[in-house]
């Protein structure tokens, strides 16, 4: 028995995205993005000039076993690399046939999803709306708006996580800035 195994609660701040007490939070700095935006040089600027925080993750230990849920705050701080609004890494789950579901709490975005038979979806994140990523969908969330994008996440315990298949495969789109708002482009077209 862990104690996990008996019920709990935990605070978490809307304005801010922390949670109290978090066990874990993951921080995930500008150098720690390398390889992921199309424009290089730009993240290099970004990371010479005090490497930022690009996005932090709170997280209770919950055990990795089937039944238990596995649930965060994801903080997303705005801003850009080059054309590319900030995005996290993205990534499968390790245990493809596992869902997640997002509630955005604080700010605008877009959840961009794919699958390895080369479907992809895009929904848009503001508070007060619950994004479904279901079984089989790699999932990316980008902050296009100009405060933090903050959401509550919560998965199957079990389902790990694959970084390294988006490493190398990207997306199918990129979200860029564009004068009449954020836009999808395609990879090659950023190169
Ligand atoms: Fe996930």
């Amino acid at each position: 028995m862990t104690a996990y195994d008996i019920p709990f609660g935990v605070e978490v701040d809307f304005e801010t995205g922390a949670m109290e007490a978090a066990d874990r939070v993951i921080v995930r700095r500008a150098s720690g993005m390398r390889g992921y935006y199309a424009d290089a040089d730009a993240l290099e600027q970004i990371i010479s000039s005090g490497d930022p925080i690009h996005y932090r993750v709170y997280e209770k230990a919950i055990p990795e076993q089937e039944g238990h849920l596995l649930f965060c705050m994801s903080v997303l701080e705005p801003g850009r690399v080059g054309r590319e609004f900030f995005f996290t890494k993205g990534h499968y789950h390790t245990v493809a046939d596992t869902a997640e579901t997002y509630l955005c709490i604080r700010g605008q975005g877009i959840m961009l999803m794919k699958t390895t038979d080369g479907r992809w979806a895009a929904e848009s994140m503001r508070a007060g709306r619950m994004v479904y990523a279901p079984p089989f969908w790699a999932h990316r969330s980008i902050n296009t708006g100009p405060e933090p994008l903050i959401s509550f996440c919560v998965y199957p315990a079990h389902a790990g996580h694959n970084y390294g298949d988006i490493e190398t495969e990207g997306f199918p789109k990129r979200v860029i800035y564009s004068p009449s708002g954020p836009s999808l482009a395609d990879p090659a077209s950023l190169c």
